[in-house]
């Protein structure tokens, strides 16, 4: 496993692909509906903001909509469309980069906490979003609950997806010491072959409130997802909001 950390590099790879692969895949709608419905009309910051998934059609709810963003790929496509060429946006490290001004929603969705290294720059990433806050604003993230059993028998390989037009293979390793899942997905096309790398340092929910803590933050929700499912024993993903 490569120990170096590029934060633009997951970005950068993918740009050209992003919206392609992922438009349908995340119920987009449902997110903005959840996060027009948190921010209650005050400004919000995403951290990794991409190609502006959530953040232009949350702006096209009239919502204020700033963004930190490493990789300057993702970046130019937002530019490109509409509502994205005038969105204020920071090139740089979520985890390190002040943006001007306090908000009442900041946003890292997505698993994004997790494309952070390690458990410090986790712990910092807390730290600066709580710091953007507004009195009385939320720091909202998704991310995926680990399930580390499909790595019993090491390295594991799974279909993502599969259509007439293309097929997603995952491959993945895991490191239990460090709480890494290095991961990389195989698109088959008629076209060709593309490989798409996407290293995640994992953390439980209760490791993440703790770092919550550290910030001076405490957890306010967990839902199982952006409808607002309850959070349960079978969730295998959460959304969880900080105040
Ligand atoms: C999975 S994408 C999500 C993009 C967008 N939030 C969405 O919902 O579609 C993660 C984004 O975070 C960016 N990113 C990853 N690590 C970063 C870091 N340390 N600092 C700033 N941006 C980062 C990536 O370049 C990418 O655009």
């Amino acid at each position: 496993m490569d120990d170096a950390y590029d934060p633009t590099a997951y970005g950068t790879e993918i740009a050209d692909e992003y919206d392609e692969l992922y438009d349908d895949m995340f119920e987009t709608d449902t997110a903005v509906a959840c996060l027009t419905e948190l921010a209650a009309g005050g400004p919000v910051l995403e951290l990794g903001i991409g190609t502006g998934r959530l953040a232009l059609p949350l702006a096209r709810t009239g919502l204020e909509v700033h963004g930190v963003e490493a990789s300057e790929e993702m970046v130019a496509l937002l530019r490109a469309k509409p509502g994205g060429a005038d969105m204020p946006v920071v090139v740089g490290d979520f985890a390190e980069v002040s943006v001007p001004g306090t908000f009442s929603l900041v946003i890292l969705a997505v698993n994004t906490i997790y494309a952070l290294p390690d458990q410090d720059a986790q712990v910092r990433c807390f730290a600066n979003a709580a710091s953007h806050l507004a009195p009385g604003g939320r720091f909202v993230l998704d991310a995926w609950v680990p399930d580390v059993v499909q790595f019993r028998d090491g390295p594991s390989v799974r279909p993502r997806s599969i259509s007439d037009k293309r097929v997603a293979l995952v491959l993945a390793e895991h490191d239990p010491v460090r709480q890494r899942i290095n991961t990389t997905q195989v698109h088959l096309r008629n076209t060709g072959v593309r490989l798409h790398p996407v290293n995640h340092r994992y953390a439980w929910p209760s490791e993440l409130d703790l770092m919550a803590r550290l910030a001076g933050l405490r957890l306010q929700d967990r839902w199982g997802w952006w409808d607002k499912t309850p959070f349960v024993a079978t969730s295998n993903m959460h959304v969880s909001v900080y105040g």
